[in-house]
């Protein structure tokens, strides 16, 4: 089977395709043919060395940690999945190929009315966010201060917290504004001054913080208008977490809460739209874009 690998760390040129054997089930596993993958920036940082001392890395080494697709075998054990099953899963470092073999935990049935690529991108940042405000205790009435608010967690994280009648301002580039404020964010300008427009914005403050940059600025804000420590949380900065005494959390996945995202996407009740497509081949390309940012959505690897 094709898939994508990296002989070494580096620039977005080191991935390049490969002929791999094909993955067989195991006892307790499942074998995908995979129809679309989610790039997410942990793949970018894995690829850059940024890792090392997380995965167990060996070269040449796999990456892509989302998925959608068929199922077309299934080992000794497993119960609640057959072949031609249409599934959204997780991998660590696997997903950018035509097969993946997982534990049949890490798959969930993909919602009939969830398109390929939309399943394949919504389980990681999804959880990311659901899980995030989750930690942040939001009760309707409150405000948060979204970091980040326009990329893939943020736009997740901006509906979910509107659904439950929070109020969020949102940081993001200029030319996002109009989008955050079609999700139901309150805009502003990250860059010098935030914390200022921030304070127009909230004159009491805000109850929580979410940073999804990882940046001094964002943080040091937070601290500065939410004043509760306990209730700012970074998915993007140990360092500063532990400088600030803030929350980091770490990404922790399961299928079903998978499920319960790829349900409210399917439902309509959120939205996460697809900024471009990339080929197996065109991989390197994907993470320059990936990198270079400026898109609104999410970046999607498409398998025939
Ligand atoms: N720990 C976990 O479990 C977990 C899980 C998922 C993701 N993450 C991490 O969370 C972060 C966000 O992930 P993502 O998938 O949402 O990334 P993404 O889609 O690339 O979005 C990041 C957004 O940040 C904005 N941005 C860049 N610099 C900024 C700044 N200085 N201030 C405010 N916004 C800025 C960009 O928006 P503009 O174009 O509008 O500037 C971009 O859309 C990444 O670091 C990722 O690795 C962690």
């Amino acid at each position: 089977m094709k898939t994508v690998v990296m002989d070494s760390y580096g620039d977005p040129e080191v991935l390049r395709v490969a002929d791999l054997p094909e993955p067989q089930a195991g006892a307790g596993q499942v074998r995908v043919r995979i129809k679309a993958a989610g790039l997410n920036p942990i793949d970018a940082k894995i690829r850059r060395g940024e890792f090392d001392a997380v995965y167990d890395i060996s070269f040449p080494q796999q990456l892509g940690n989302e998925f959608a697709g068929v199922v077309d075998q299934v080992g000794d054990g497993v119960d609640g999945f057959s072949a031609g099953d249409e599934v959204i899963g997780f991998v660590d470092m696997a997903a950018y190929a035509e097969q993946v073999v997982v534990p049949a935990e890490n798959l969930t049935m993909k919602p009939a009315a969830l398109p390929w690529e939309t399943a394949a991108v919504v389980g990681a940042v999804g959880q990311a966010a659901f899980n995030a405000l989750a930690r942040l205790e939001l009760k309707a009435g409150e405000t948060v201060l979204i970091h980040g608010a326009s990329g893939g967690v943020g736009s997740l994280a901006v509906q979910f917290a509107r659904a439950r009648g929070v109020n969020v301002i949102g940081t993001a580039g200029e030319g996002n504004h109009d989008y955050l404020r079609s999700l139901g964010a309150t805009p502003v300008a990250y860059g010098e001054g935030l914390e200022q427009r921030v304070r127009e914005l909230a004159p009491q403050g805000v109850d929580a913080s979410l940073d999804l940059t990882g940046s001094g600025e964002a943080i040091s804000v937070s601290v500065a208008v939410t004043g509760d420590r306990s209730r700012i949380v970074t998915l993007a900065s140990p360092p500063l977490a532990q400088q600030y005494g803030i929350t980091m959390m770490f990404g922790t996945r399961s299928a079903a809460t998978v499920a319960q995202v790829a349900q409210a996407v399917a439902r309509g009740e959120a939205t996460l739209p697809i900024a471009r497509r990339f080929a197996l081949a065109a991989m390197a390309e994907a993470h320059q874009q990936m990198e270079a940012g400026g898109h609104q959505g999410k970046l999607v690897l498409t398998l025939d």
